[in-house]
C-alpha cells in the first residue's frame, strides 16, 4: 500500500478519473498535496513551481467552489490562469468542444481544467490536445479531485497520511448515488485504499452495479449509522435527474436527511462530509453541517492542496513520455 517514492515517477499527463489510477498514483498525489498544504498557512502563499505556465479553466457548467479552488491552486503555484466560461464564448455560437480546446491550446497553454455536463466529454478532449487535461467533473461520471480531497480529509483525520491505508474504516455515501460523479470517484479511490464503502439512498437512486464493484448497498440510513466512521452526504442532482425518481422531497428528507437527532445513532467520532453545494435542511440539517463532527470546511481547504498537486504533477509529464491516457 505504501508508495515508495524513490522508485516512482508520476506517469499521467491527464487526471481524468480515479478509476485509472493505481494505489501508488493516489498515494503519491496525496502525499504531494500534503507537501503543498502548508503553503496556505504561510504569510506569502506562493511558490514558483509553475512559473511561466498557463492554466485555463474551461467550465461548461456552473461552479463556484471548484473553479475558484483550481484558480487559486494555479495562482499559488505562480501559473497564469485564464477563466473561460462557456456562456458568452464561441461555444454558444456552436463551436465544438474540440475546436474550442484546440484554439485555446494554440495560444500556448500547459493545462486545461475542464468541467462538462456530458460524461466522457473530458476524456474526448484529452485525446485531442497535447497539454494536460484535468477533469473538474464530467456529467455523472467522475470528479477526481473531489474524490481525492475527500480521501485526504479522511486520511488526515485518522492520521493515515503515511501510506493512505484506509483499511478498518467504513464510509457511507448517502443520497443520489446514480447521478453523482462525486460518489463514483470516491468509490474507486476508497475501495483501492482498503476502506469499506456503504452506499445509501432510495432504490431508484442506487444502481445495483455498485455492488459488483465491492460496495454494500442499503436503503436504510438508520440501520447503517451505528456502524460507520465517515458519512459523505450528497446533494440531490435535480439538474441531472430525468423523470420521477423520488416520491417527494419531503419523504427523501425524512428517510435520508442527516439531522441532529439521527446523528445520535452514530458513533461520537463520526466524520460528516459534504462536497457542496449543500441544500441545508434537505440532505443535511444546518446544526449538523456546522456542528463539531463536520469536516466540510476542511474539505474545501484540502481541495486547494489536492488541486495544486494535480496541476503540478500532470504538467510535469511531457506529451511524448505519457502513459497511454485512458
Ligand atoms: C459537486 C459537483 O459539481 O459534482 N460539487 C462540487 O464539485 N463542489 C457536487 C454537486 O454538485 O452536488
Amino acid at each position: 500500500m505504501n508508495a515508495d517514492s524513490r522508485d516512482y515517477a508520476w506517469p499521467h499527463r491527464h487526471l481524468l478519473g480515479l478509476e485509472q489510477l493505481s494505489v501508488q498514483d493516489i498515494c503519491f498525489l496525496l502525499r504531494t498535496a500534503h507537501g503543498f498544504e502548508a503553503i496556505s498557512t504561510r504569510s506569502v502563499k506562493k511558490v514558483p513551481a509553475l512559473r511561466g505556465k498557463v492554466v485555463v479553466n474551461l467550465f461548461f457548467e456552473d461552479s463556484t467552489r471548484t473553479r475558484t479552488s483550481f484558480h487559486l491552486a494555479a495562482s499559488r503555484l505562480s501559473a497564469d490562469v485564464i477563466d473561460f466560461a462557456a456562456k458568452g464564448s464561441s461555444v454558444s455560437k456552436g463551436e465544438t468542444l474540440r475546436d474550442t480546446a484546440r484554439n485555446i491550446e494554440a495560444m500556448g497553454i500547459d493545462a486545461i481544467v475542464c468541467r462538462h455536463h456530458l460524461s466522457g466529454a473530458v476524456h474526448q478532449l484529452a485525446r485531442h490536445v497535447l497539454c494536460s487535461v484535468i477533469n473538474a467533473g464530467d456529467g455523472q461520471h467522475e470528479h477526481p479531485t473531489q474524490g481525492l480531497l475527500d480521501i485526504y480529509t479522511i486520511a488526515k483525520r485518522w492520521e493515515r497520511l503515511d501510506g493512505f491505508d484506509l483499511s478498518g474504516l467504513t464510509v457511507a455515501i448517502v443520497g443520489d448515488i446514480a447521478h453523482s460523479r462525486v460518489a463514483r470517484s470516491n468509490v474507486h479511490g476508497l475501495l483501492k485504499l482498503g476502506a469499506k464503502v456503504i452506499l445509501v439512498g432510495p432504490p431508484t437512486l442506487l444502481p445495483a452495479s455498485f455492488a459488483d464493484m465491492g460496495c454494500e448497498l442499503s436503503t436504510d440510513l438508520d440501520a447503517v449509522l451505528p456502524r460507520i466512521d465517515v458519512i459523505n452526504m450528497l446533494r440531490i442532482q435535480f439538474e441531472r435527474i430525468a423523470g420521477h425518481v423520488l416520491p417527494s422531497v419531503r419523504e427523501y428528507q425524512h428517510f435520508f436527511g442527516l439531522t441532529a437527532r439521527r446523528l445520535r445513532q452514530a458513533p461520537d467520532h463520526l466524520l460528516v462530509m459534504h462536497p457542496g453545494p449543500m441544500n441545508r435542511g434537505l440532505e443535511i440539517e444546518s446544526s449538523v453541517a456546522d456542528g463539531p463532527n463536520s469536516a466540510i470546511l476542511d474539505q474545501v481547504a484540502h481541495g486547494l492542496a489536492v488541486r495544486m498537486a494535480s496541476l503540478f504533477l500532470t504538467t510535469s509529464v511531457r506529451a511524448a513520455a505519457d502513459a497511454p491516457s485512458a
